[in-house]
């Protein structure tokens, strides 16, 4: 069997390698988390996720990630867009990209990509960008909820994994369970601050960093320089 690059003394945490963003998570999310990563269209999911991807391939983690979203191409010029070159770690193979098309593949989409997530197993890191689309197509909750099932499986050997979703396209009876499964749950909001909206990040939960829970930062996406931790008044209610 393959080694996990999980396998020193140290703490071993998925880091985003931005050090204000790791701070928020408490030092980054534990390794064999299952990891939900919540918000609406354009709230920071894809962003968020590969900031963690070029971070955890920064760290000798290997990754694989399934984007409905972008063929490897546009993914790669999307990530040189916010300056997370991963042409290196792609061309050695320590990255991989599968797209896929969650909407052909009609109520069989959560089964078969935990299929194809089982294959790889010998990742340290797997990474869905985006799920809803498979929770649109499912035919029942229990296939939603078998997939976190498998998912929390596979977490169980030392495997991190992190699924974005966007809220609104879940009933709101299953994302509280699905919310519960999760070991991790980062909620991605654009909020009002004063007169300027601002794209915000909950950590709303990291098992085994207490002292993080519900700790907000705000964000900003800068062409050419990625997320930008900005202060924010956070006069909330
Ligand atoms: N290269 C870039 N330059 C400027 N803004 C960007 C860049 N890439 C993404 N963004 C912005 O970051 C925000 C979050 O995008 P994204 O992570 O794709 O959202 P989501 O995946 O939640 O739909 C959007 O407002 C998007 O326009
Ligand atoms: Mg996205």
């Amino acid at each position: 069997m393959e080694e996990h690059a999980t396998q020193s003394t140290e703490r071993q945490v998925i880091s985003s390698c931005n050090t204000e963003l790791d701070s928020k998570m408490g030092g980054g999310i534990p390794v064999g988390s299952l990891v939900l990563i919540e918000g609406s269209s354009g709230s920071g999911k894809s962003v968020l996720s590969q900031q963690i991807i070029w971070g955890s391939l920064q760290n000798g983690f290997g990754v694989s990630l399934f984007t409905s979203e972008n063929s490897v191409k546009s993914l790669v010029s999307q990530m040189q867009s916010i300056d997370l070159d991963i042409l290196d770690f792609l061309l050695l193979g320590k990255f991989k990209v599968y797209p896929m098309e969650l909407a052909r593949l009609g109520e069989q989409a959560p089964f078969a990509l935990i299929q194809a997530m089982k294959k790889e197993q010998q990742r340290d890191i797997i990474v869905v960008d985006t799920f809803t689309s498979a929770i649109a197509h499912a035919r029942t909750d229990l296939q939603v909820l078998s997939f976190f099932e498998e998912a929390k499986r596979l977490c169980a050997k030392g495997i991190t994994i992190l699924v974005t979703l966007h809220s609104q396209g879940v009933a709101p009876d299953l994302i509280g369970p699905i919310r519960s499964m999760c070991d991790a749950h980062l909620l991605l909001r654009s909020e009002q601050d004063g007169q300027r909206i601002v794209k915000t990040l909950q950590v709303a939960k990291v098992r085994g960093a207490a002292s993080v829970t519900g700790a907000v930062v705000g964000f900003e996406v800068e062409p050419g320089w990625g997320m930008r931790v900005i202060p924010i008044s956070k006069a909330r209610g």
